[in-house]
């Protein structure tokens, strides 16, 4: 039997594949890259901004044409939206097998034997008499054969006024010590040179008498562990001292993720985001002190309820301050039940749009710059699937390598579409 797993949302998102397949793997099912070749897909839904629900809304909409194809065919939606919408999703697309929240990620696999685990056998039946698939599909959860992902921590315990995720995740959970680094090590066994820790604020962990800044220490000095990563950071705990564990663990790669989402410090307190731009901006100076070499992201929202013409020119200074070399920019969208929700949406669509645009056109000036920084140098890249991969610092990479799973030199003689071109 196979299984196709589609995820949206966030890497956490593309993590929980692996905890949503695993059942079905247990059951005799292997992953594939095609939904047409699949005997059962889980969707794997987000909900943090409008936009992304309707994806996945969309796409449950057109599965119905898979599923009367076959009528045995099992369809899972799960994740975020999944949580937020759940009986909505089941009455009004009722030829879904299985809706299952994300808070309940813990129960998945009894919920899934107990609603499927009959189908499951009739469906062992039926599958055999269907062509395989022609390409195995990469791990499910892994952001690539190399690169793992290890999820340390669940929830959220912040009140960001904007954001949905406290809502359909739940309170911050952490998993033991022993647990996350026994998974390091089993997926550093399993071919990966690079993992990625993570959690909604994945530097918030903190379990069995250790901090967040200790586990990145003693993740980095798993034996055979090239890279180590982690998302999403959240800047309070971005302290001096997870910033000297980052610059003592030869492991931990020179690149932090730094969601700013704003540099009005009037929004900022609206948002309820506990630091200002002062304090932010301070913080990222401490960490370029430490590690000379870093790269900081960001992530922006543009829009958010009575934004005014200076508080976006702030976000602008900010940006510039800050000089992220990747950014990811929003538009607001209300989210049902959230603080702001509550707060009229009056910034008109046009004029997000244009902010927007503006925004974009500053933050992909700093990327444009990094990148071109880079050409005719030689830049030490992780192969991740034989001629792409990423640098330490969290550049794209392409070039005419077949070295999957090595760490290499690169000569990049140019740069399109974001992405650092080798010249062999
Ligand atoms: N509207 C727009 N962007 C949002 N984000 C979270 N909630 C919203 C929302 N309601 C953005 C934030 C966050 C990223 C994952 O998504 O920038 O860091
Ligand atoms: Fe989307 Fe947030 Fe859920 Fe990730 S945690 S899938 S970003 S709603």
């Amino acid at each position: 039997m196979r299984l196709h797993v589609v995820t949206f949302g966030c890497q956490m998102s593309v993590a929980d594949g692996e905890e949503l397949a695993s059942p079905l793997k247990g059951r005799g099912f292997t992953a594939v890259a095609e939904p047409d070749a699949a005997d059962a897909i889980v969707l794997n839904t987000c909900t943090v901004r409008q936009h992304a629900e309707d994806k996945a809304l969309s796409l449950i909409g057109r599965l119905r044409a898979w599923k009367e194809e076959r009528p045995e065919r099992v369809l899972i939606v799960a994740g975020c939206a999944a949580e937020r919408l759940g009986p909505w999703i089941q009455e009004r697309f009722p030829y879904v097998d299985l809706v299952v929240g994300a808070k309940s990620i813990e129960d998945y696999p009894k919920v899934v034997e107990q609603a499927l685990g009959a189908r499951f056998d009739a469906l062992a039946e039926t599958a055999a008499a269907f062509p395989a698939a022609a390409a195995p599909d990469k791990p499910t959860g892994w952001q690539s054969p190399h690169s793992a992902f290890v999820t340390i921590m669940r929830g959220c315990n912040y009140s960001c006024s904007y954001c949905i995720v406290p809502a359909v995740r739940g309170r911050e959970l952490y998993r033991p010590y022993e647990t996350v680094m026994a998974e390091a090590r089993a997926k550093v066994a399993m071919g990966a040179k690079e993992i990625t820790l993570l959690g909604q604020t994945v530097n918030s962990w903190a379990a069995d008498g250790l901090k967040f800044p200790d586990l990145l220490r003693r993740a980095g000095a798993i034996e055979g562990l090239e890279r180590l990563r982690f998302e999403s950071p959240h800047p309070h705990f971005v302290t001096d001292e997870m910033i000297a564990a980052m610059a003592q663990t030869p492991a931990v790669c020179e690149q932090l993720h730094l969601p700013a989402q704003s540099g009005s410090d009037r929004l900022l307190k609206l948002m309820r985001r506990n630091y200002d731009s002062a304090s932010f901006l301070a913080k990222a100076q401490r960490l370029r002190a430490a590690i000379p070499r870093v790269e900081v992201t960001t992530d922006i929202i543009v829009g958010f309820p009575s934004e005014t013409d200076d508080d976006f020119e702030r976000t602008l200074d900010l940006v510039r301050a800050l000089r992220p070399s990747w950014s990811y920019t929003f538009k607001y969208s209300p989210r049902e039940g959230t603080e702001s929700a509550g707060m009229p949406d009056d910034v008109p669509s046009a004029v997000k749009e244009e902010r927007l645009a503006r925004l974009n056109e500053v933050c992909d000036a700093l990327t444009e710059e990094a990148l071109a920084k880079r050409v005719t140098t030689t830049v030490e890249v992780l192969d991740e699937t034989g001629g792409f991969g990423r640098t330490r610092d969290g550049f794209k990479v392409s070039w005419g390598g077949a070295t999957a799973g090595k760490i290499v030199p690169v000569r990049i003689a140019s740069t399109s579409k974001r992405i650092l071109r080798g010249d062999s």
